[in-house]
């Protein structure tokens, strides 16, 4: 029911880096092809004096030609610059020159997305993922079939109205890009009344049938971004409340990205989301993710700081994994963020989106019929699930910490060479695979045990009341 979250992954395996990570210059992407003539190599050297000219000659030496070259302070170690080089790998012998190579640098990666390079005993190799905010431009049109691409069956099909109305907004998410405010949209009437019709039966149930944290929220939703029976709320609104609850963000998509593309938007804390309506003549009934589902579904838990943790785990720890990994974890967010339950003073309450934007699925989650399970990762990553009805089993988390704490250990067992942290302050994902990275890091957490002591210090400086 998800916008990303279907079987088969399509990727390409192009390549993109940035220009000046870290030092305040203008940051310019330049798009680089790692197809089956290309290779790609990151590496780094010491600052001194015609280092780069005396790697570089390797390539010259070893007659391999090289497609494009960016250099970069480095993000490990202040002392040294990293180099980007997209090589030739057709004519030359580009293997010796990278054995070479390895000799004269700290470190050498080669990055790709084709997970059939990624066995290699020369050298590491890390697959290609999107390492800061703005490389989801990069996939955000890779997507697996068009908005206004509609299946037999469904309600609109026949109605040329709607399909253009879906192209509309199949278009601004095309031409969408990281860092715009999202395009506002007209709904017409008669969408206004789609929604109208589904905020009021939803909201009866919300007291009872949602999690706390979801009532928490709502409130909140209605105040700040226009939650009403007669009006949609616009994504930009709901994407800037929520940069400013849990820094999560809103990205329109043009139809169904791939399940790797759409995780990998969760490691950003960006949430991929539809932006029409579904068709009116079945106000209860989609097919397909609409603006129904992610605002009324999903929207109001990723202003929570738990939830938002929790989602962002899983996103990182798709970054890197093996294809069938991909799978698991997506089968994760489909029975958490899609239909989990959560168990809250002995009772049964839905956090999932699926559940919370379906009149009917919420009152059914919790009724006898459907079978209960409690959250585990390693089992749950294996659950088959029908994706056209409700669902025969549900999994119960005791809360969104312990849900996470349980994820980020089923994330330890993905084999990957690496590890992934994300840096709020670069909106970057650092790969962290060197002891050099392993130091720096540590003397960022214990800045912020000092913090914490110091604050803690001041605390017991004030009087209790
Ligand atoms: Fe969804």
């Amino acid at each position: 029911m998800d916008a990303g979250i279907c079987k088969k992954a399509k990727v390409d395996d192009g390549l993109q880096l940035t220009k000046d990570i870290g030092s305040g210059a203008p940051v310019y992407l330049e798009e680089v092809q790692d197809t089956e003539g290309s290779t790609t190599l990151l590496f780094s050297l010491t600052e001194k004096v015609g280092a780069l000219a005396e790697a570089l000659s390797i390539f010259d030496t070893h007659r391999v030609n090289l497609h494009h070259i960016e250099s970069r302070p480095s993000v490990e170690d202040s002392e040294n610059y990293q180099f980007f080089v997209a090589c030739d790998n057709q004519r030359g012998g580009l293997k010796e020159a990278i054995v070479a190579l390895k000799q004269k640098c700290k470190d050498l990666t080669i990055l790709s997305r084709n997970p059939g390079e990624q066995k290699n005993e020369v050298f590491t190799l890390v697959p290609w993922f999107p390492r800061k905010i703005a490389d989801l431009d990069r996939f955000a049109n890779q997507i697996l079939s068009y908005g206004s691409e509609l299946d037999s069956d469904h309600p609109g099909f026949t109605d040329s109205v709607y399909r253009a109305r879906r192209k509309e907004f199949a278009d601004i998410a095309f031409h969408y890009k990281h860092g715009q405010p999202i395009p506002r949209v007209e709904y017409t009437q008669d969408e206004i009344k789609t929604w109208g019709t589904i905020f009021n039966e939803l909201t009866k149930l919300y007291p009872t049938r949602a999690c706390r944290e979801y009532n928490h929220v709502f409130p909140l939703l209605v105040d700040n971004c226009g939650f009403r029976e007669d009006n949609i709320p616009q994504l930009e609104d709901i994407s800037e409340f929520l940069k400013d609850c849990t820094g999560f963000s809103l990205r329109p998509v043009a139809g169904l990205l791939s399940s790797r593309d759409f995780l990998a938007g969760l490691a950003f804390r960006v949430f991929h989301s539809t932006q029409y309506i579904r068709h009116g003549s079945k106000p209860m009934y989609t097919p397909e993710p609409d603006i129904c589902h992610e605002l009324l579904g999903h929207a109001p838990l990723l202003a929570d700081p738990a939830f938002a943790q929790f989602s962002q785990e899983i996103g990182l720890a798709s970054l890197g994994a093996p294809e069938d990994y991909i799978q698991n974890l997506a089968t994760l967010f489909w029975f958490t963020v899609e239909f989990g339950l959560c168990r809250q003073e002995g009772q049964l309450k839905a956090y999932g989106a699926g559940l919370l934007s379906s009149f009917g699925e919420l009152q059914y989650c919790i009724s006898d019929k459907p079978e209960k399970r409690e959250f585990d990762p390693t089992i749950t990553a294996e659950q088959k699930y029908p994706v056209t009805e409700y669902q025969p089993v549900y999994f119960v988390a005791d809360s969104f910490e312990s849900a996470k704490v349980k994820l980020r250990n089923y994330a330890c067992t993905i084999p990957r060479a690496f590890s992934v942290r994300y840096n709020p302050y670069t909106q970057n994902v650092d790969v962290i695979n060197n002891k050099q990275q392993i130091v720096n890091l540590t003397k960022v957490i214990k800045g912020d045990i000092d913090l914490l002591e110091e604050a803690l210090v001041k605390c017991r400086n004030i009087p209790a009341h």
